[in-house]
């Protein structure tokens, strides 16, 4: 395995940095003439309210007529399951609808770091699982709402009913959950939260499953609204969950190393607050991931081109440690699958990092070919994929986000959701991710986070 590291070079202001990376793009293709746009998709990452199931329109002729909303939730909803088609909303739905219905009450990231900032207090935790405890099932109703709008036939593939269903279940039990005031009602609290967490973790597998088999029924704008919207709800409910989990652990584990008389926990722990990493090393994640997509392209395809990070800067962030590792994973298994595929091998994949006042960005540079310029408008559509041999199908997109997949199983090319989540996850916090694609030559894939001490006003 070749891992090439470059030496570090003197730090550069964030934007001139950016700016020269971008340059060095075109400069040092200047002999190739078509040097395609930046590719940054259709614009579907706004979280706007799905509408009626508008895609039953560009159903084909011989697609079953529309269905009314009240047959779509008689038929989506457990509840009403042994109820004609046109009854009334069940005592249940009426619940659903409520508090779907009720205003989400964020909280600023500032507030989420905070909760974590030491010394971490009994109290303060306290204050967070009652605020947990009213707002997920409030969060978990909306997402049982978005799936109820979806056309009936998409709601009945049994990948995405599946999901649908544990949505709902979890509401239930959340519903019914009683209030958390004492310490033993906390441990129970987040006893629930961690089985409930753990019931969800692997679902993005399934519903890319789920939408692929349905791609028929549900054109790209719509099966791209629903998902940013659906991944959007997911990352922020699993962050302030995590967040309770982690802090509950870490006040556990500080409590047990007092009352053992080891002191308080050392500078390596407090560096954690929750799950965010205050002083993240990018170039660290960077090496980190691209060794695993390396090895795991080794695996695959019994080859893998060489690596190279070139670190200007040896930047440290505060930023949410799986959230980064999951977007850099998606960029280089791309970069090494195109690098592969085109017989590329022999040219490194060439990572640049680069930091400036409170964001970082990484550049991600292969000599794969580049992306047609008939496919460039779609790659960052869901289920949009080039991917056809038989080491690249049949693999389901990895949830990795939260390390929940074995990466050394994790596949290079699946089913197309690479690029739109690993979007989704980069501007969750007000970052960005697009392309530059040049034809014959390769793909600069270009990576850009704010430290969340940046944007503590953003709420989740
Ligand atoms: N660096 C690249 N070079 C050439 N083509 C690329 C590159 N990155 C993406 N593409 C094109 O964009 C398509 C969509 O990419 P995306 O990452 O979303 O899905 P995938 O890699 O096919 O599958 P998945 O990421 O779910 O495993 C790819 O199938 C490929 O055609
Ligand atoms: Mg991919």
């Amino acid at each position: 395995m070749n891992i090439l590291l470059r030496p570090a070079h003197r730090c550069a202001p964030w934007k001139r940095l950016l700016g020269s990376l971008r340059k060095s793009s075109d400069d040092n293709n200047s002999d190739i003439n078509d040097i395609n746009d930046i590719i940054v998709g259709d614009n579907t990452s706004s979280i706007d309210t799905l509408g009626s199931p508008a895609p039953w329109k560009s159903m084909p002729s011989d697609a079953p007529p529309p269905l009314g909303q009240a047959h779509i939730r008689h038929c989506m909803d457990p509840c009403l399951a042994s109820l004609p088609p046109n009854s009334e909303p069940s005592f249940y739905a009426c619940h659903i609808d409520r508090y779907a219905a009720m205003a989400l009450q964020p909280i600023t990231l500032h507030r989420l770091l905070h909760t974590g900032t030491p010394p971490l207090t009994r109290e303060r935790l306290l204050a967070n699982a009652q605020y947990l405890h009213k707002e997920r099932p409030v969060r978990y109703a909306k997402h049982v709402k978005l799936f109820q709008q979806l056309p009936f036939i998409v709601n009945l593939n049994p990948n995405l009913h599946a999901l649908y269903t544990a949505y709902y279940a979890h509401f239930e039990e959340l519903r019914q959950q009683p209030e958390v005031r004492t310490e033993e009602d906390q441990n129970a609290f987040v006893a629930m939260l961690v089985r409930q967490s753990d019931a969800l973790c692997d679902i993005m597998p399934g519903v890319a499953r789920g939408f692929h088999e349905c791609r028929a029924y549900l054109g790209a704008a719509a099966r791209g609204r629903f998902l940013n919207e659906l991944i959007h709800k997911r990352i922020a409910l699993r962050l302030l969950t995590d967040q309770h989990i982690a802090l509950h652990r870490q006040l556990t584990a500080a409590q047990q190393q007092q009352e053992q008389g080891c002191g308080i926990a050392g500078a390596a722990d407090q560096r954690l607050q929750g799950i965010i990493d205050t002083r993240l090393s990018l170039a660290d994640a960077v090496r980190a991931s691209a060794q695993e997509v390396q090895a795991a392209c080794e695996l695959t395809y019994g080859d893998a081109p060489a690596f190279t990070v070139d670190d200007h800067t040896g930047a440290c962030f505060c930023y949410v440690a799986p959230h980064l590792d999951y977007v850099l994973t998606e960029m280089l298994k791309n970069a090494f699958h195109a690098s592969v595929q085109s017989g590329h091998v022999a040219h490194s994949v060439e990572i640049t990092v680069a930091q400036g006042a409170g964001r970082v960005a990484v550049r991600v540079r292969d000599s794969g070919g580049g992306i047609p310029r008939e496919i460039r408008k779609r790659v960052f559509d869901y289920a949009f994929t080039t991917a056809t041999d038989q080491a690249d199908v049949g693999a389901p997109p990895t949830d990795a986000a939260f390390g929940n997949i074995a990466r050394e199983q994790a596949p290079i090319a699946g089913l197309g959701f690479g690029l739109p989540m690993a979007r989704v996850y980069a501007e969750f916090f007000g970052g960005s991710l697009h392309i530059i694609s040049i034809e014959g030559r390769g793909c600069d894939v270009f990576l850009e986070l704010p430290s969340i001490e940046q944007s503590k006003a953003r709420k989740i």
